[in-house]
Order: structure tokens, then sequence, then C-alpha cells
């Protein structure tokens, strides 16, 4: 009886982890097209932008070599998916001054698809 319960409990939490508004990766790859016209996913290459391989979970103005604004090196974010999730919705909102040209992701589902992907990058 115990272990139904316990069995019951983790299904639930299984499940709920997957309702949540979790992305899905192989669709943010299509929506990181956006991004690739500044951004690579190649650790040693930066373009107009700093590298996102192994964004999530970095510190903000963290990639060596890269020269960030002055905006972004004050910023003091960790990457996570909720602050990536704000930054990608207005960029200059999150942080004023910085220099991404880029208006943000309006729909939630794009930028929840786009944080998987850039999830897997590590
Ligand atoms: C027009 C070029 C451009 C586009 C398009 C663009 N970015 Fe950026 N991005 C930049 C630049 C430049 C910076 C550095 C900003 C600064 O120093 O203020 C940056 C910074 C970032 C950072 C902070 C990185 C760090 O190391 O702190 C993240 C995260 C990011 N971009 C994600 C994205 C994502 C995801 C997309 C697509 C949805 C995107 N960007 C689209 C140019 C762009």
């Amino acid at each position: 009886m115990k272990a139904m319960i316990v069995a019951a409990i983790l299904a639930v939490v299984s499940f709920s982890s997957v309702a949540r508004a979790d992305g899905d990766a192989a669709l943010g790859k299509s929506v990181f097209n956006k991004c690739a016209i500044c951004h690579t996913i190649d650790p040693a290459k930066k373009g107009l932008g700093p590298t996102l391989f192994g964004v999530v979970g970095r510190h903000s103005a963290s990639v060596a070599g890269f020269s960030y604004s002055e905006a972004m090196k004050a910023a003091n974010k960790t990457w996570d998916a909720a602050t990536l999730d704000v930054y990608l919705t207005d960029p200059k909102a999150l942080v004023p001054g910085t220099k991404m040209v880029f208006p943000g992701l309006s729909k939630a589902e794009d930028r929840a698809n786009v944080i998987a992907y850039l999830s897997t990058l590590k």
C-alpha cells in the first residue's frame, strides 16, 4: 500500500514536470535560427554576440575574450531558464543598455523551446 502511494506521488510529480511549460528542444532549434545570425553554438567561436554553447547556468558576461557592453558586464545575472525567459522576452528591459539588438521573442512557447534547445548545448 505504502509503495503504491509512493508510486502514485512519483507519477504525479513526474507528470507535472512534463506538463509544465517545458520546451521542445527540436522546435527550439528552428527558433534558434533567429539567434544564429549573431550567436554561434561553437564554444570557440564568437559572432556579433558571444557563443551560446553552455549558456544555460552560465554567469552573464563570462565568455572570455568577448567584448560585452558595460550594461551586460554590470548585469550580474545567472542564465538559468527563468532568467533567460525574462531576457528573451525583452532583452533591453532586463539589461537596459545591452548591445544585443534583438526585439525579443513575444511567444512564450518560442522562448521555452529555444531555452530547451540551449540546455542541450553542453
Ligand atoms: C542582432 C544580433 C543578435 C541576435 C539576433 C541575438 N543576439 Fe543575443 N546577444 C547579442 C550581443 C551583441 C550580445 C552581447 C550583449 C551585451 O554585451 O550587451 C548578446 C548576448 C546574449 C546573451 C547573454 C550572453 C552572456 O554571455 O552573458 C544571451 C543569453 C543571448 N544573447 C541569447 C540570445 C538568443 C537566445 C537569441 C535568439 C532568440 C539572441 N540572443 C539573438 C546579439 C544578438
